[in-house]
């Protein structure tokens, strides 16, 4: 019989009374890969969280390595679990040798052996085909290399359980390649792996076996070679009827005047004059590799990096955009990439986050309108479905996903006419995707514009009707797509290469 490197039985958890997980019983064996699904808010991120030992189980076991966690004598086996935080418990400042061993520097009558540990780290390296310069900072690494240096971390410090909570959710696909590729070497090196991901192919392709939690409750768990894609969605929704389908519409772009223009615009980043036309009822996507630009282009539309030179346009008209409040001001909002650090006030209530850009608007003379201001936050709860006990609730309590939601809500709420989205739907659940869509598509459908990037090709490809490649910090290319069969998923992905 293989050995289980986790048994839990029984596990139930609540937050303020409201039960999150009700009796899991979850097992993994040592050397396997299992990949955990469910829908946003169904309690993977706290189910993974127990396992570390973070939070407490109010009822059931956790066994690590058969020894059972709630004994004093083996609450060190926690120390065999490693979390792959997505970059951020790694100081940007130092280097990767450093962060790698920070606070667990190898030693000699207190001196620290830097070659001992130069040389541990390199062969580690080697041993799992990674490419890192090991004397460069962090800050200076895209967030796929930061996760290999999490993963080096955690396997150097003899971590034998892994737990990644939605690793490949900012990767490209060349970059989760890469990621699943390591996977594979940890796994065959007896390193047990949890995985969550909305991905749901990247699953099936990769992992030993599957769980799903659907409201707390595990309705499936079994070797993926027992479950198709349809089992997997059916234990994940329930008896709950989602329409996951999504269509964009066709609408007739109004081509007479753009509704936003660029024209040669360079930044500190974008060092060839770029330039761009969006006109309204158009969705344009903008494809390319990560580090291509799009992030860049996004931010100095926004004003939040300073053009050095060119000239931006709303509706024929040549606008400054020095900050944010003037890209407002014009219309324009940007649903930006690190929505945690740059969307959300993480330690103040959903209704205050949706509020807070429109309060000018909910102001009537000097009371603010809180009737209209609760009406439309409660309309967006139910719109796009935030899971929550209401709109008081502060959002560092939301799953990952209904925080995501929020940070859409918040955007759509400020009543824009040209909406910016950097990778909009990152951590949001296959039906909440749908869901985003749709609201997305409404928006184009009434005369406003979309420019939208994704780390998903295929989202760019199913939504927009025109897409610019973007290579380098420049556009290469405009792709039309103007029915659903001009541009192949395959042809997009070769464009970006
Ligand atoms: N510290 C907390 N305080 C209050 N509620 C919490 C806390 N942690 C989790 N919850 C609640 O528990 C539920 C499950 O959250 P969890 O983060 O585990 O979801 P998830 O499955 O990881 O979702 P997602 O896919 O959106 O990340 C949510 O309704 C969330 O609001
Ligand atoms: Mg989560």
């Amino acid at each position: 019989m293989s050995q289980k490197a986790l048994n839990m039985s029984d596990i139930c958890i609540g937050f303020n009374g409201v039960p999150v997980l009700k009796n899991v019983n979850f097992a993994l064996d040592k050397g396997e890969v299992c990949g955990l699904v469910g829908k946003n808010g169904a309690g993977k991120s706290t189910l993974l969280k127990i396992i570390q030992g973070l939070y407490h189980a109010d009822s059931g076991n956790v066994e690590i390595f058969q020894k059972n966690v709630k004994e004093e004598s083996h609450r060190e086996t926690y120390d065999l679990v490693g979390m792959i935080f997505q970059e951020l418990s790694l100081i940007p400042e130092m280097t990767v040798l450093e962060n790698i061993y920070l606070n667990n520097e190898i030693k000699s009558h207190n001196i620290i052996k830097e070659k001992e540990e130069q040389d541990r780290v390199l062969s580690f390296m080697k041993k799992y085909d990674i490419s890192i310069d090991i004397h460069q900072k962090i800050k200076n690494l895209g967030s796929a290399d930061k996760q290999m240096v999490e993963i080096c971390k955690a396997v150097l410090k003899n971590k034998q359980i892994l737990l990644m909570d939605e690793p490949t959710a900012s990767l490209d696909d060349k970059q989760a390649a890469k990621l699943y590729k390591m996977v594979k070497k940890l796994k065959e090196n007896g390193i047990s792996i949890i995985l969550i991901t909305h991905h749901l192919q990247e699953i099936i392709d990769n992992c030993d076996s599957i769980a799903v939690i659907r409201d707390g409750i595990m309705t499936l768990h079994d070797k993926t070679s027992n479950v198709s894609m349809k089992k997997m969605i059916e234990a994940m929704l329930g008896q709950e009827q989602t329409d996951l389908t999504f269509d964009r519409t066709i609408t007739n772009v109004e081509k007479a005047q753009p509704v936003l223009e660029l024209k040669d615009i360079t930044t500190n980043f974008i060092k060839t004059p770029l330039s761009i036309k969006i006109y309204p009822k158009e969705a344009v996507g903008f494809a390319g590799l990560k580090g291509c630009g799009r992030t860049e282009l996004f931010r100095a539309i926004f004003g939040l990096d300073k053009l050095k030179s060119g000239e931006i346009y709303v509706q024929g008209k040549k606008v400054t955009i020095k900050n944010p409040v003037d890209a407002v001001e014009n219309g324009i909002y940007l649903i930006p990439e690190s929505r945690r650090f740059q969307g959300l006030s993480v330690e103040h209530s959903i209704k205050f986050n949706i509020e807070i850009p429109i309060l000018k608007k909910l102001a009537k003379k000097i009371f603010v309108n809180d009737k209209a201001g609760n009406e439309l936050v409660d309309d967006y709860i139910k719109r796009v479905n935030i899971k929550s006990n209401g709109r008081d609730d502060l959002v560092k309590s939301l799953s990952g996903g209904n925080q995501q939601k929020v940070v859409i809500s918040k955007a759509l709420a400020t009543d824009p006419k040209i909406l910016i989205m950097d990778d909009p739907t990152y951590g949001v659940d296959v039906g909440a995707k749908a869901e985003i869509m749709k609201i997305i598509d409404q928006f184009k459908v009434d005369g406003g514009a979309v420019l939208l990037a994704s780390s998903e090709i295929e989202e760019v490809n199913q939504n927009c009707n025109r897409i610019y490649v973007l290579k380098n910090r420049k556009v290469t290319k405009e792709l039309m797509n103007e029915d659903y069969v001009s541009i192949t998923q395959d042809k997009l992905a070769t464009e970006i290469q």
